[in-house]
């Protein structure tokens, strides 16, 4: 039987270059002949693509918080199930933009719902499953911001103003203090390579890259 693959998420505000890192990771894993997924969330499956096109589209209060944090946590189980944990026993690695510390940061500090409400839900939904590392990408938010906007029009989180956005990079910064051993911060500051090298040098610190995980 393969060994289990590893799982690596990525977390940050709007515009702190996840998608484009996990994209760099995956290329630096592949080199080393490690098999991974790429995926991200809200997504990742059929089912959570289209919960995906419910919360990022519409008006600011579309939807309230616990109606927000449920879809998450729907798309979330429907991802897990499907993709992240198949993955994973096949000996994959699986790489994802985002994952439960974005409903921690998003509907649980950002939009109120209490940490302790969605450390239950996560619970309730995952049993304790939980990324093996966790690469928190920090931005000063006028530069996020600055960033997102830059690549196309705001969808509904972008759209809710710059305290919020404070409120979350504080709530991402919290989290990782809280669980240091799996969440590490990084700073998104300068070029794509120089924070792909930051990236590396992350997970070549915890996980060994040769060939499949032993
Ligand atoms: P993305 O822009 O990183 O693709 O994510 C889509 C939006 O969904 C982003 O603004 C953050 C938000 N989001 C939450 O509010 N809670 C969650 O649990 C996740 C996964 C994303």
């Amino acid at each position: 039987m393969a060994p289990r693959g590893r799982f690596i998420t990525f977390e940050g505000g709007e515009g702190t270059g996840k998608t484009t890192q996990v994209g760099r990771l995956a290329e630096c894993l592949s080199q080393s002949g490690i098999e991974c997924v790429v995926t991200r969330e809200p997504g990742g499956t059929d089912g959570a693509q289209a919960i995906r096109e419910l919360v990022v589209s519409g008006a600011g209060d579309r939807w309230g918080p616990v109606s927000e944090a449920l879809l998450m946590y729907a798309a979330r189980r429907d991802h897990v199930d499907r993709v992240i944990k198949p993955s994973l026993a096949s000996g994959k690695w699986v790489l994802c933009d985002r994952f439960s510390d974005s409903t921690l940061a998003y509907q649980g500090y950002a939009r109120g719902l209490g940490a302790d409400w969605v450390r239950e839900l996560d619970r309730l939904s995952l049993n304790g499953f939980k990324p093996d590392l966790t690469l928190l990408l920090d931005l000063p938010v006028s530069e996020g911001l600055s960033r997102a906007s830059a690549r196309g029009g705001p969808d509904r989180f972008e759209l809710l103003g710059h305290e919020f956005h404070e409120d979350l990079r504080r709530a991402f910064l919290d989290i990782a203090a809280m669980e240091p051993d799996r969440v590490v911060i990084l700073s998104a500051e300068g070029s794509v390579d120089a924070v792909a090298e930051r990236v590396k040098d992350a997970v070549q610190s915890r996980f060994a890259l040769t060939g499949p995980a032993k």
